[in-house]
C-alpha cells in the first residue's frame, strides 16, 4: 500500500546533518505498522513524507503502486484530501463543532452531500463507540474519546492510508492500549492501513510490523 524506496530527506543545521537517510520499507494493505525509535530518530519526517506534506531529496514514495513523491503540489493536495487520513498527538478537533460535525468535515470537503456525510459520520462514530456522544463538543469529551473521534474522522472517508503521529502521547497509560486495539480491529475489518509513529511500548506491542529507526536510519524490521 505504502512504499518508501531509498528515501533521503536531510536537514543541515549548523554543520550537523539530520533527517532520514536511505530508508526503504513497505507497509502492506490492512497492516498496522509502527515507526518506533527515540526522539529525533526520524519518525515524524517519514510520516510527513508519507502524508505528502514534504518531498524527499532522494528516493521514491509510492501509494497503491503510484509514484506520488514527484507529483505537483495540486495533485498531492488532492491525494491528501481523498486518499489519506491523519490522526495527531493533540487530536486537532475543531472546538466549536460537535463530534459529529468534526467527523463530517472532511466528507463535506470532499464534496459529498450533507445527508451522506451525516450518515457516514454517524456510522463512523458508532463504530468507535461514541454514538451517544456525537452531539458533544471536544471540550466535553475525555482525551480517549477525543482521540476516538479523531480516528472516526480520519477513517470516515475510507482513505487508503491513515497516518498517526504519537497518537497516545496526550493520553494517560490506561487509554493508549485500547486506542491501538481499536486501530488494529479497524485495520483487520476494513482492510485499512495504518502507519503510526510512536515510542510508547503499549503501541509497539500491538503493531503487526515494527520499523525501528535510529539516527534517521532503519535499523530493524520486526
Ligand atoms: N524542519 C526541520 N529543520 C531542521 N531539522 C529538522 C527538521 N525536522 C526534523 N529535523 C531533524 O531531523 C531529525 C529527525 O526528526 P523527527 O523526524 O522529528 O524525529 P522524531 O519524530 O523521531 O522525533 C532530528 O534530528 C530533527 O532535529
Ligand atoms: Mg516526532
Amino acid at each position: 500500500m505504502l512504499e518508501f524506496r531509498a528515501i533521503t530527506r536531510a536537514y543541515e543545521l549548523g554543520g550537523e546533518r539530520a533527517g532520514v537517510f536511505g530508508v526503504s520499507l513497505t507497509v502492506p494493505k490492512g497492516c498496522l505498522a509502527v515507526l518506533a525509535g527515540p526522539s529525533g530518530s526520524g519518525k515524524t519526517t517519514l510520516l510527513q513524507l508519507a502524508g505528502l506534506l514534504d518531498t524527499p531529496d532522494e528516493g521514491e514514495v509510492r501509494l497503491a503502486g503510484e509514484l506520488v513523491s514527484s507529483l505537483p503540489e495540486k495533485a498531492r493536495c488532492d491525494l491528501r484530501l481523498r486518499r489519506l487520513g491523519f490522526v495527531f498527538q493533540a487530536f486537532n478537533l475543531v472546538p466549536v463543532l460537535s463530534a459529529l460535525e468534526n467527523v463530517m468535515l472532511p466528507l463535506q470537503l470532499q464534496g459529498r452531500p450533507e445527508a451522506e456525510a451525516r450518515e457516514r459520520a454517524e456510522a463512523a462514530l458508532a463504530r468507535v463507540g461514541l454514538a451517544d456522544r456525537r452531539h458533544h463538543h471536544p471540550g466535553q469529551l475525555s482525551g480517549g474519546q477525543q482521540q476516538r473521534t479523531a480516528i472516526a474522522r480520519a477513517l470516515a472517508p475510507e482513505p487508503l492510508l491513515v497516518l498517526a503521529d504519537e497518537p497516545t502521547a496526550s493520553l494517560d497509560h490506561a487509554h493508549g492500549g485500547p486506542l491501538l486495539d481499536l486501530m488494529a480491529e479497524l485495520a483487520q475489518e476494513r482492510g485499512a492501513t495504518f502507519l503510526v509513529a510512536s515510542h510508547d511500548p503499549s503501541v509497539i506491542a500491538r503493531a503487526h510490523t515494527v520499523f525501528r529507526l535510529l539516527d534517521g536510519k532503519l535499523v530493524e524490521v520486526g
